[in-house]
């Protein structure tokens, strides 16, 4: 059996979490494959509320396995407390079922210092990053000076890594930023610890994905972020380090492309975006203002609110370009209930050109010189949260989501009208 991916196709925080969720009954591995404690998801497990950064969030599926591939970067101190929420809960973590690819890479605490000081200094200009040390992990890892999850095989060699980098790092971060120096000596004793505690489930991340899929198993690969967050295709620089689109899954997980059975985008009806950069969809007004509420726009990770905005079809068809969507996932319609007439970007524009594709190749500062051009579609007023079959929905959801379906060519063959895993409308 195959391989099959779920991507973001927009600016992230899409409800990734949910689409896994309904795949994982079917997949024996469940692995992350980008981005780090950036990203978050919220699991609701025994009435309590956990939000995880770093373990897949099929974790609640006893029967799978949950991988952390070679493309994360890891901040050890997260995990380790994820592992520890998780257990006070009665889930197994126990190295058997949580594996942690060797070739993924280590979060410091002064690359996290490193991303603050970065922001600082960009000013008004600053990117607007979770700060969780992304950027500069992923900035040594290309630089070839990072330290990989494997070392952590032997704790004081690894230890003595952590003292390295971490001196190379203050001398920056004292001499270019003025910081008060981080302790050496504490960083590696704490990293130390996290060695022990986390060396066990150390794998051979792609060996265990290429026995997956020889023994006839699904491996469900979970993206963090989303398409125009991705390092390469997205609104760069207003992005992320990592590769957040389908090709990330086979550089970030070590299996080839003949695996792939299924490529999934998940996107919200609407559009939200958290950080900086160009939004051309976004509403400044009592709409967004309305969507950001109804639909609880607030980041799992730093709690900032979202920006929303209209759905952008240019955008989605960008996403299933990238990635080779073979369907989407469209969660949140429920947000929109209540709202009319609806709007939808179908193009986009510039001194009378009209183009139906999203114009990014040249870059956020390009971007900001084309508008979108609307097309409205009647709203509803039925609360739609009760619907299970898409019979249920009343006629303008139904036509909302269909125009949708034909503006950018492939399949919506999920539709999310709530929070609630039961409050989901399988198509086909
Ligand atoms: P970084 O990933 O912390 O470097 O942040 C870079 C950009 O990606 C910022 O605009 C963040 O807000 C955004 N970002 C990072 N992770 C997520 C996520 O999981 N959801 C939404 N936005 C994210």
């Amino acid at each position: 059996m195959p391989a099959i991916l779920v991507v973001g196709a927009q600016w992230g925080d899409e409800g990734k979490g949910r689409v896994i969720d309904g795949l994982a009954p079917q997949a024996h591995v469940v692995a992350r494959y980008n981005g780090g404690d950036n990203a978050g998801h919220t699991v609701v497990a025994e009435g309590h509320t956990l939000r995880l950064h770093l373990v897949p969030s099929a974790v609640l599926h006893p029967h799978t396995i949950c991988l952390i591939g070679g493309g994360v970067v890891v901040n050890p101190e997260r995990l380790v407390a994820e592992l520890d929420e998780l257990a006070a809960l009665g889930v197994d973590v126990e190295p058997g079922r949580i594996k942690l690819a060797a070739n993924a890479h280590i979060i410091l605490p002064t690359h996290r210092a490193l991303d603050g000081a970065r922001e600082r200094a960009r000013g008004r200009g600053a990117l607007g990053t979770t700060r969780r040390g992304i950027g500069p992990t992923y900035a040594d890892k290309a630089a070839r000076v990072g330290l990989r999850a494997g070392a952590m095989a032997d704790p004081e060699g690894f230890a003595e890594g952590v003292a390295e980098l971490t001196k190379a790092h203050t001398r920056l971060l004292t001499k270019q930023f003025g910081m008060e120096p981080v302790s050496v000596k504490e960083t590696a004793a704490a990293y130390y610890a996290y060695a022990q505690r986390l060396k066990d489930h150390l794998v051979d991340g792609s060996a265990l994905v290429a026995e997956t899929l020889a023994e006839g198993h699904t491996l469900l690969c979970e993206g963090a972020q989303g398409t125009l967050l991705d390092l390469d295709h997205g609104t760069y620089p207003f992005v992320t380090s990592s590769s957040a689109v389908a090709g990330g899954a086979l550089t970030g997980l070590g299996f080839g492309p003949r695996e792939v059975a299924r490529v999934i985008g998940v996107a919200k009806a609407y559009t939200t975006r958290v950080g900086a950069g160009p939004f051309p969809t976004e509403l400044a007004d009592e709409t967004g203002d309305r969507i950001r509420e109804t639909g609880q726009e607030y980041g799992t990770t730093t709690g900032r609110p979202r920006r929303c905005g209209w759905l952008d079809l240019p955008i989605l068809r960008y996403a299933v370009q990238v990635n080779g969507l073979t369907d989407l996932a469209l969660t949140k319609l429920d947000v929109l209930t209540g709202i009319h007439p609806l709007r939808v970007a179908v193009a986009y524009e510039r001194g009378g050109r009209r183009i139906e594709r999203f114009p990014i190749a040249f870059g956020a500062e390009d971007l900001l010189a084309w508008r979108p051009v609307y097309e409205e579609l009647p709203g509803w007023a039925e609360e739609i949260g009760g619907a299970r079959r898409w019979e249920d929905l009343p006629p303008a959801a139904q036509e909302y989501v269909t125009f949708v379906e034909e503006a950018i060519g492939v399949p919506i063959t999920l539709v999310g009208v709530g929070p609630d895993r039961e409050q989901t409308i399988w198509r086909r």
